[in-house]
């Protein structure tokens, strides 16, 4: 599912489900002591998918620390992300030599909340959605929408520590399966890459979920 949106120099791991009973890996016991329970579930069985894909890339198993705007701390030399939703976990992890960043999230696969449609869009978008609606009524575009942002968001924030809102990027979205998040805002990098001006990702539907995902080239393919 989720391996099918990123390169394959990505490992992914996902679970549909959490085992029971399970404790946190030492050194992360804090960063769920006062959660409430399916938070704290939904933490504890993404980060275990994340360990497994890190092992996959050859990494002992490790804590993975939060950063101070709750980014994942990955070990040095790996880029990757985490989501969770009802239902759904998963960690996408690759060596920094093969992408320079990497954000993927999951919803389901549901109708935005009332309102909410009109906070995550800039002009242009809402009459993109409807064209969506109209030509493949089946899909969620507006949670589609939504998701893609945040995959933007957290691929967005490790090249250059900043905030990025919903407003500050502006969607195409190709019915087929892709879509570009052109960014509105100065994309400066704090890594030395060359400045983010537009972001490519996938999207699927599968399994009552909207998942997407956003990688960043390596830097050395942007070398002259
Ligand atoms: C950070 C955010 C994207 C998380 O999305 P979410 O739907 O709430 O939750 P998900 O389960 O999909 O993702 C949560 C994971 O994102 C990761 N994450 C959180 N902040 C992050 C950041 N600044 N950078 C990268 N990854 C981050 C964490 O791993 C977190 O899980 P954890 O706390 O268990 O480690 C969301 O809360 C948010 O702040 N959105 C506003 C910013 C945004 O989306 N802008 C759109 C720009 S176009």
């Amino acid at each position: 599912m989720i391996e099918t949106l990123l390169p394959p120099p990505v490992v992914t791991v996902h679970a549909f489900a959490d085992l029971p009973g399970e404790a946190p890996h030492p050194g992360e016991e804090d960063l769920v002591a006062k959660a409430v329970a399916t938070r704290r579930q939904e933490f504890l069985t993404a980060r275990r998918c994340a360990r497994e894909a890190l092992g996959k890339l050859g990494y002992a198993p490790g804590p993975i620390r939060s950063g101070p705007r709750r980014e994942p701390v990955w070990p040095a030399g790996v880029v990757g992300s985490i989501t969770h939703c009802t239902g759904y976990r998963a960690a996408a992890v690759a060596r920094h030599t093969d992408l320079a960043s990497l954000g993927i999230d999951a919803e389901p696969h549901e109708a935005l909340p009332d309102g909410l449609d009109a906070a995550v869009t800039v002009a242009g978008e809402p009459e993109l959605l409807g064209r969506l609606a109209g030509s493949h009524p089946t899909v969620h575009w507006g949670r589609l929408l939504f998701s893609a942002k945040e995959s933007v968001y957290k691929a967005w924030y490790p090249v250059t520590g900043r905030w990025l809102g919903f407003e500050d990027a502006e969607l195409s979205i190709d019915p087929a399966g892709g879509f570009t998040a052109r960014l509105l805002v100065d994309g400066t990098r704090t890594d030395g890459g060359p400045p983010l001006t537009e972001l490519p990702g996938r999207w699927l539907v599968d399994h009552g979920l909207i998942v997407t995902a956003v990688s960043v080239p390596p830097r050395a393919r942007h070398a002259p």
